[in-house]
């Protein structure tokens, strides 16, 4: 017979916000993503859409709670200058996008196109800086251009000039993007002097309205980063450290999106199981500099990686999205969800057509993938109280390596309903699991599932809605006990209350 897994939940535990930005997104100029992706162009007629942005991608993002989009990069945010993306069309000079195909872009989407969409969309922007081939006067007039008031300086005037008169809201700043890399190959060290000369330019437009400047991170492991950045850079002048992370099989050879065996699906669910360990140390390092937390760690780059779809260009990062994906999504943010005190946001990588993507569009076609659908059914977290939970769970097992199986997270919103979110990643055994629930009584349990019959399925543009979330009656609850059986590699929301 095969084990329960116990997970106990302490409802009345609740202590720190999951920051409704852990749900953030991150959309680069890259492939598909902007290009005939979101933005199809003002005079499109076979597409419908809003001043260029595509209606069923509009409401699709809208039905996301999409909280915050970073923008316009990765690592082209580090050769953008933005002056070149504003003004009319017609008069934008054009640059060859050399880190994805050296393919021409023509600036016709850039900074109004951008903070108009986001203010459709509902979700705050996440304006990446250019710190590696641009200037410290680039990055304040771009600044100033965005949120300065009205008649404070010439560049709120050229905002005026180009059509809009008050700012808009841009709360979130990156300095510079993998500066350890793309972002200028520097030492950390160099970096937290750069970072500081930047900074001390980049002017709050409302005194009320503090802006929020987050530190090119870590790669992965590279806690001394992290350490540097804490020691070197003053505290008031950081909000956030960014950390990045992909699951990736072997960067060498990553393997096919959809026609991969239950090795490649284990050793990509080790890579997003990582995040655990990553977020846990990264927060350590920081601990010692900064006890109170009041820095805090923004993953804005996360999310599976594997090889483009055949036909498709190698650099434009296209791939297709299984139930491999729901599994890395739904596991990530529960470790977010877990380690919200630390943790304030994080951008999946990347909103539509580039890798781990919730949007596939194909001419007039679009698609939700497999990734969207956990991230709606998680959205109930957003800005919800966290509550404590441990989870013993049974192992998922490969030869000598092991995994658990089950991961979880608990909040409760302002309304009073709590949700769980539970996922299943064995390839192929059910998991009977008991909830114990201590501080609070609860009469009433419902839930959503999402699963499929094949860890390879897929959404296509023939088969759209394959993977959909379902309604989930098979949890029980007697008392302040909660029992439920999970499918195979199966995500589960339960609403209590
Ligand atoms: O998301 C694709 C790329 O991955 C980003 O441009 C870069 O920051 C990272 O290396």
């Amino acid at each position: 017979a095969f084990a329960q897994n116990e997970i106990t939940l302490q409802a009345d535990k609740g202590k720190d916000i999951i920051n409704k930005n852990i749900y953030g997104h991150f959309a680069e100029h890259l492939g598909h993503c902007i290009y005939g992706g979101m933005y199809v162009g003002e005079g499109n007629t076979k597409i419908p859409n809003k001043d260029g942005v595509r209606l069923d991608v509009i409401n699709a993002l809208k039905k996301l709670k999409v909280p915050v989009l970073r923008w316009p990069g990765g690592c082209f945010a580090d050769t953008y200058h933005w002056k070149d993306g504003i003004g009319p069309k017609d008069k934008r000079p054009s640059m060859l996008n050399v880190w994805w195909g050296n393919v021409k872009e023509d600036n016709s989407f850039g900074t109004n196109e951008f903070l108009n969409m986001c203010e459709v969309l509902g979700a705050e922007p996440y304006l990446s800086g250019n710190v590696g081939s641009g200037t410290p006067q680039e990055l304040s007039d771009w600044v100033k251009y965005t949120i300065h008031p009205n008649g404070s300086s010439p560049m709120p005037e050229l905002r005026a000039q180009n059509g809009r008169q008050n700012p808009w809201h841009v709360k979130y700043w990156g300095i510079g993007n993998e500066a350890w890399g793309c972002g200028g190959n520097m030492r950390p060290e160099y970096y937290a002097n750069i970072y500081r000369q930047y900074v001390t330019f980049m002017t709050n437009g409302d005194p009320k309205e503090k802006i929020f400047r987050i530190a090119s991170g870590a790669s992965d492991n590279d806690y001394n980063w992290t350490e540097v950045l804490m020691r070197d850079i003053p505290h008031n002048m950081l909000d956030a450290v960014g950390v990045h992370h992909y699951s990736v099989i072997n960067w060498n050879k990553k393997s096919s999106a959809t026609a991969f065996n239950e090795e490649e699906y284990y050793t990509t669910m080790q890579r997003a199981l990582e995040m655990e360990t990553l977020v846990t140390r990264h927060a350590a390092v920081m601990d010692k500099y900064d006890p109170n937390k009041k820095v805090s760690i923004a993953v804005d780059e996360w999310g599976g990686w594997y090889d483009v779809e055949p036909g498709t260009n190698g650099a434009f990062l296209f791939q297709q999205n299984t139930m491999r994906d729901a599994m890395i999504a739904g596991t990530s943010l529960n470790i977010f969800n877990n380690h919200c005190d630390r943790v304030k946001m994080a951008n999946l990588a990347q909103i539509v057509n580039v890798l781990q993507a919730v949007i596939l569009t194909n001419e007039e076609k679009m698609l939700l993938t497999p990734t969207y659908h956990v991230m709606e059914m998680y959205n109930v977290h957003q800005d919800a109280t966290m509550l404590p939970l441990t989870v013993k769970s049974n192992d998922y097992k490969m030869g000598k390596e092991k995994l658990s199986a089950i991961s979880a997270s608990a909040s409760k919103d302002k309304n009073g309903l709590t949700h769980i979110s539970l996922v299943n990643i064995d390839a192929s055994k059910e998991q009977d699991i008991t909830i114990n629930v201590s501080g609070a009584n609860y009469s009433a349990v419902s839930g959503r599932i999402l699963a499929s019959d094949k860890l390879q399925n897929y959404n296509s543009f023939e088969n759209p809605e394959k993977i959909k979330p379902m309604p989930f009656n098979g949890a029980t609850l007697s008392g302040t006990t909660l029992k439920l059986k999970l499918p195979p590699f199966s995500v589960v929301v339960l609403e209590v209350k």
